[in-house]
């Protein structure tokens, strides 16, 4: 189903599409490839929306900060003072964060029309980012797929060639909330370490373990529950804001959220090496979706990803993305629910 979302400050119609099974509604948008909602069976069998959002295309326009439901690229996190160098170039990105580069730039993919093709319970979108576009070398065609699977899932597959090479690190940037506090939620991470970041969230190359630290979430634990520790890492982010070095490779479980509230739960699966755990430490008081009040930690992101700044860590695994290769990546949200 589709239908008008709203008309961008440049003129260009933003449409959304409606995308449903038996359990599972999602809700997107051609603006920036946009999760807007995500209707989930609670453990009551009511329908709950589990992701934050906004009602019009305006309010996501006007939001700079919080990359809510959005595809982020072309590189997502951040890339340190905002310079790389590939294959002997230098190149030079938007710093848009304290010294950093942050999610793309100023007009990150979280900005950019896409073109939709809808199939079946799928929904597919394309778009092309120019050679040079916030200061990334090559053209870069992208897709991203969202589909709904009969075992409660949505997945988000995306796709990515380059005619030079470039790096490249796509996700998406849902916060979810499945009901109650977000803090009292339970998260478990099939992490033992994080990349340990210095004050400017830039990762220093070092890998903390996580045990004994708040980091340690191997057993589901609520999210509030440390979150307050005097850690240095903590300090820096405000809270969680961290890459979690997800244990072995391919496609596998990364985390399970869960709502003792609503019953809901909800498994992560990834093919990425990482995941960004950033508790909302800085979303700030504002109105979302059908009026409801957002405020600091009131939801949780988790976003599969390549580690951050990638580039200048000998370390990571390499973001570069060449000619003749594609960039595949695959995340799967699954839902289930428990006895509250
Ligand atoms: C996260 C990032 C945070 C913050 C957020 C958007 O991915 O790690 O520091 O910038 O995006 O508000």
């Amino acid at each position: 189903m589709k239908k008008e979302f709203g008309r961008r400050s440049d003129g260009v119609m933003a449409y959304q599409y409606t995308i449903q099974n038996e359990s599972l509604t999602a809700v997107l948008s051609d603006h920036g490839a946009t999760l807007l909602k995500l209707f989930v069976p609670d453990a009551a069998g009511n329908v709950a929306d589990v992701v934050l959002g906004y009602d019009s295309v305006e309010q996501y326009e006007a939001d700079r900060d919080t990359y809510v439901g959005a595809l982020v690229g072309r590189v997502a996190n951040r890339i340190a003072k905002g310079r790389f160098s590939l294959d002997g170039k230098e190149y030079a990105l938007a710093v848009n964060n304290g010294p950093n580069h942050l999610h793309g730039g100023v007009e990150g993919f979280d900005r950019k029309v896409c073109r939709a093709a809808v199939s079946n319970d799928a929904l597919f979108f394309y778009f092309v980012s120019p050679d040079g576009e916030e200061g990334y070398p090559g053209t870069l065609r992208c897709c991203v797929q969202y589909r709904l699977d009969e075992d409660n899932a949505l997945h988000i597959r995306y796709r990515a060639e380059t005619d030079a090479p470039t790096p490249v690190n796509l996700t998406n940037h849902s916060y979810f909330n499945l009901g109650g506090e977000a803090m009292a939620h339970t998260l478990q991470i099939f992490a033992d370490a994080i990349t340990e970041n210095d004050e400017t969230s830039i990762p220093t190359g070092a890998m903390l373990p996580v045990a004994g630290t708040a980091f340690d979430f191997t057993e589901a634990k609520a999210i509030g529950r440390d979150i307050g520790a005097q850690e240095q890492q903590l300090k820096f982010g405000n809270g969680y804001d961290h890459n979690f070095i997800l244990r072995g490779e391919g496609m596998r479980e990364a985390a399970v959220l869960r709502s003792a509230e609503s019953g809901i739960a909800m498994a992560v699966e990834t093919d990425c090496p990482g995941m960004q755990v950033y508790t909302a430490n800085f979303f700030g008081d504002r109105e979302g979706k059908g009026g409801a009040p957002y405020s600091n930690r009131c939801a949780v992101a988790l976003e599969t990803q390549s580690f951050p700044d990638a580039l200048h860590h000998e370390n990571f695994p390499s973001v570069v993305l060449r000619p003749g290769e594609v960039y595949e990546s695959e995340t799967v949200y699954r839902f289930f629910t428990e006895d509250v």
